[in-house]
């Protein structure tokens, strides 16, 4: 099975990326064909500084590895490295239509909040992700549920092309899981974690007194129990998710160890969303602090990461010229 996905360089890694996105590429690496990248061109559809860009791609990178990512088992590699990504992007350009981008939930939220740079580039962001996918031939795609819309966009496009050409691409399924797809913000639940206002989220690599910080003052809901109800408790809900996913314990399990009949810890009493929420910091704290040091431990080794980028390019870029390759012809290109 080959699998694909990739990640934009625009700030630190959060807990909604590790928990609906990584901690499924770190799972497929151990049977797939993997190849995971970081979307710096995606990342330009909104302003970047050109003098810290590169320094960023190359912190996406390290992250992906400090956040478990095994260069012996996964290729990964920057987007921009492999031209085929914006070659591709430009011929479905010609097959897409213009009313399915305009539909797209992305683009109306970015072209309001950018609303002074409205540009061509966050309009046609879709095809380049669909051209990332299709010159791989993949056969899944894992990604949290905000991206559910650009797989759609990708399936479409690879059928039609198929229809019009002749069968070239394969059509990918995304993989979204049950629980962790959209992990939500901790001062607004009811909006998922976005990096777009990182001051809302949690990331993977934050020192001890931070997450103790965020957590404790992350936004809860009206009443006392320590009840999985995403419609009335959103706050909770997703605090709870995002504890069973890191401790590695179902919800039911969470809520019977934080009511009365939970442990001796609790004397007898339900506990309090303090009580539950220092649980919670400790826990973070405990299972968070391996990917800070590999991350501490990287940023030393650029050389290292550099050579892993280089043999990803390497090996995406057979991959991708060779898809390349029939789609000029399947055009009449060449
Ligand atoms: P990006 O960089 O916004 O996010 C990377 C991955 O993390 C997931 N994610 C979340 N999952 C659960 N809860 C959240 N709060 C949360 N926030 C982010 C995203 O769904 C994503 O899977 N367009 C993509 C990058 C991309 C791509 C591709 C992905 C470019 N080309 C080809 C797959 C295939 C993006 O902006 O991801």
């Amino acid at each position: 099975m080959r699998i694909l996905s990739g990640i934009q360089p625009t700030g630190s890694m959060h807990i909604g990326s590790y928990l609906g996105a990584v901690s499924q590429w770190k799972k497929l690496q151990e049977t797939g064909e993997c190849f995971f990248f970081v979307a710096d061109l995606h990342a330009l559809t909104v302003p970047q500084d050109p003098k810290s860009f590169s320094a960023q791609v190359m912190q996406t990178a390290i992250e992906l590895i400090a956040a478990g990512l095994n260069p012996e088992k996964c290729v990964i590699f920057i987007q921009s490295e492999v031209k085929e990504h914006t070659e591709l992007c430009w011929l479905l350009n010609t097959i897409t239509p213009l009313g399915e981008l305009e539909r797209m939930t992305q683009y109306k939220d970015k072209s309001g909040q950018f609303k002074d740079s409205i540009n061509a580039g966050l309009l046609n962001y879709p095809i380049l992700q669909a051209a990332d996918i299709l010159l791989y031939q993949v056969d899944s795609v894992p990604v949290g549920e905000d991206q559910k819309q650009h797989l759609e966009l990708t399936k479409n496009l690879a059928r039609k092309f198929n229809q019009k050409y002749g069968k070239t691409f394969n059509v990918p399924e995304p993989l979204m899981l049950e629980t962790g797809a959209k992990i939500m913000s901790l001062q607004n639940p009811k909006k998922k974690m976005s990096k777009s206002q990182p001051e809302t989220c949690l990331f993977l690599f934050d020192e001890p007194d931070v997450i103790k910080k965020k957590i404790m003052s992350a936004v809860t809901d009206t009443g006392k129990a320590i009840k999985y109800d995403p419609e009335k408790k959103p706050g909770i809900a997703n605090l709870l998710t995002i504890y069973s996913l890191i401790g590695q314990k179902s919800i039911k399990e969470l809520e019977k160890k934080f009511s009365a009949r939970g442990g001796s810890a609790l004397d007898g009493k339900d506990a309090s969303y303090a009580q539950f929420k220092m649980a919670l910091v400790k826990l973070l704290v405990e299972k968070l602090e391996p990917f800070r040091l590999k991350k501490k431990e990287l940023l030393a080794r650029e050389v290292y990461v550099k050579e892993i980028l280089e043999r990803g390019r390497k090996r995406a870029q057979i991959i991708a010229a060779g898809t390349m390759q029939d789609v000029r012809k399947k055009m009449g290109l060449n």
